[in-house]
């Protein structure tokens, strides 16, 4: 397995694989009328894809930043400011890849670039990913605090935000 920047050319494979992430798990919970543009979030500030025998199997991105609640909750945990901060974003590995430590790498790439950049990792979940959870968990993320939210259709739903481990 490689981990390599994401390039434009990886984004019908990255669509398919989360067609098929959104039906598995719910993830995204929210579908977008748009879902290569949610997973290719044109403001990324890095983008990695995990490749298998020269098939996409994974992917993980760093935004600048997710939405001010999760901001502050991060903000106060680390005693950073926000631009000291930069979120761990769209990480998602084919259900056909799972559990052969593809999701373990590619938060580790993120985090270690993050750290290469200077900036601390944070993410939010959604508290019903709980794959997704569990492997932060794994990964030594500390959850710093919850944060209620509403879907663009107004659905409730919760939120946890995770700061990565101390360098
Ligand atoms: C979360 C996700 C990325 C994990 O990917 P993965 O490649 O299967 O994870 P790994 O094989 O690297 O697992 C590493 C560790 O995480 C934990 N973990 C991962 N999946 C788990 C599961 N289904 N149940 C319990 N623990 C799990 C385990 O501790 C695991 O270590 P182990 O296999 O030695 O027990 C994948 O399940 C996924 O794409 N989920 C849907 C999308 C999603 O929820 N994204 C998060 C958005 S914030």
């Amino acid at each position: 397995m490689i981990i390599r920047p994401r390039s434009e050319a990886d984004g019908a494979a990255l669509e398919g694989i989360a067609e098929a992430t959104h039906r598995l798990d719910g993830y995204p919970k929210y579908l977008p009328d748009d879902l290569r543009s949610f997973i290719l979030e044109a403001n990324a500030l890095r983008a990695w894809v995990a490749e298998c025998d020269g098939e996409i199997a994974g992917h993980v991105a760093l935004h600048p930043r997710s939405i001010p609640e999760v901001m502050e909750v991060a903000v106060s945990a680390t005693g950073l400011s926000e631009n000291q901060l930069v979120v761990l974003a769209r990480l998602l590995v084919s259900p056909v890849a799972r559990r052969r430590g593809i999701g373990r790498a590619l938060v580790a790439h993120a985090t270690h670039e993050a750290r290469r950049l200077g900036l601390r990792a944070v993410l939010d979940v959604v508290d019903e990913h709980r794959d997704a959870v569990a492997l932060y968990e794994h990964l030594g993320w500390t959850r710093a605090g919850t944060v209620n939210w509403k879907l663009p259709d107004g659905r409730p739903f919760r939120e946890f935000v995770y700061i990565s481990p101390e360098p």
